[in-house]
């Protein structure tokens, strides 16, 4: 089978993934509305392309953080790979190394953080991490991911309780028992069998988090805090005021409040308010190169994907992210190539007709 496109991965991992694991992935809460918006709001924008400027070579880097990604798009933090593929977290992490960009490894990883680490010693990683009611298993996760060398901590804070799937609840989803949330193994009891949702209090996520556990981490960590989950400009500023590193504009992929906005809509008020004082990430609904580009343009420094890199691994393990994220770096090559830009930094706004948005 040729993979064109990051639709025929999909496709595939719809035809051959267990269905209660499909919906798992493809879940957006209540009616998708949000969800299937991501998507949508991508096919309204248009571009203002350029000509004529010797696109012959075309230099698709970029660096977050301060260290360099071969394009400006990394994996975002899901849970669970080992329902797509026996190898799960580690074949993700081999991927992304391979590839020089950014993973994301998540909190509800099938694989811990020391096997992710070891699978790719010199790949690039953050650790997104969940606040629990008992703040000494988050103390502790921490201090694992600060000694195995990951570069960031992305705090993810639209889940003070888990968006509505109806598909989850119809299927009552939960882990198979030969899967574990490994990063937990001996700490609970009761180790989590289904994202965020558990029976006690020790390894509920908290709901009562607020900004005073954004100083809180960082009285207890100097790895640098990036708050994933920002929609509006009066969180970005609140959130530059706190003085974290940067944010991922995001909704979760549609999997918390729906009918809230998707994220591409939110980011021009939040790049206008930020004006560059912290980098500015944004993940939801990238499909296709074009999708980064306009991203970029409207000033996104990276994009993250989520279901897309599931895909690529219910598709063929490591080889199958490798190839979603190839495709997806061709894409975006040929997409700046044909809008006349030649590098990132020569990405921008007047790339886009702003006035339609
Ligand atoms: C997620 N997402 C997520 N986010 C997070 O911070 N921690 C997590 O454990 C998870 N788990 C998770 C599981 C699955 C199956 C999905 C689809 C999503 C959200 C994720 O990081 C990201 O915001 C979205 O997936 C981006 O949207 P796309 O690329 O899937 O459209």
């Amino acid at each position: 089978m040729t993979m064109v496109c990051l639709n025929d991965f999909e496709e595939y991992a719809k035809k051959h993934l267990p269905k209660t694991t499909w919906d798992y992935y493809e879940a957006g809460a209540d009616e998708c509305t949000t969800r299937d918006d991501n998507l949508l709001a991508y096919k309204r924008i248009r571009f203002r392309p350029r000509i004529l400027r010797d696109v012959s070579i075309n230099d698709t880097r970029t660096t977050v953080l301060g260290t360099e990604i071969s394009f400006p798009v990394g994996i975002a933090p899901t849970a669970f790979h080992c329902l797509a593929w026996h190898e799960g977290e580690i074949a993700t992490a081999r991927a992304t190394e391979a590839v020089n960009t950014c993973y994301i490894a998540s909190t509800y990883a099938t694989c811990s953080v020391e096997e992710i680490a070891a699978a790719a010693p010199n790949g690039y990683r953050w650790f997104q991490l969940y606040l629990y009611q008992d703040r000494k298993l988050s103390e502790q996760i921490i201090r694992r991911v600060e000694a195995l060398g990951y570069k960031a901590l992305v705090f993810t804070v639209d889940v003070p309780y888990t968006g509505k799937r109806r598909n989850d609840i119809r299927n009552q989803f939960k882990l198979p028992p030969h899967l574990k949330v490994k990063n937990f193994e001996g700490m609970f009891q009761d180790p989590p069998t289904s994202q965020e949702v558990y029976g006690t209090p020790a390894n509920t996520l908290d709901p009562s988090i607020s900004w005073k556990d954004v100083s809180w981490l960082q009285s207890l960590t100097r790895l640098p805090i990036i708050i994933k989950g920002i929609l509006t400009k009066e969180d970005a500023e609140l959130a530059v005021e706190h003085g974290v590193q940067g944010i991922i504009v995001s909704n979760h992929g549609g999997r918390q409040l729906d009918g809230g906005p998707a994220s591409i809509d939110c980011l021009p008020e939040i790049v206008d308010t930020v004006q560059g004082r912290i980098e500015i990430y944004m993940d939801g609904g990238i499909r296709t190169g074009s999708d980064v580009l306009k991203a970029i343009a409207l000033g996104a420094r990276c994009v993250f994907i989520g279901r897309p890199a599931i895909w690529g691994l219910a598709y063929k393990g490591d080889e199958g992210v490798k190839e979603v994220l190839q495709i997806l770096h061709d894409e975006f090559r040929l997409s700046m190539a044909l809008s006349g830009c030649r590098n990132v930094a020569e990405i921008n706004r007047n790339l886009i007709q702003f006035s339609r948005l």
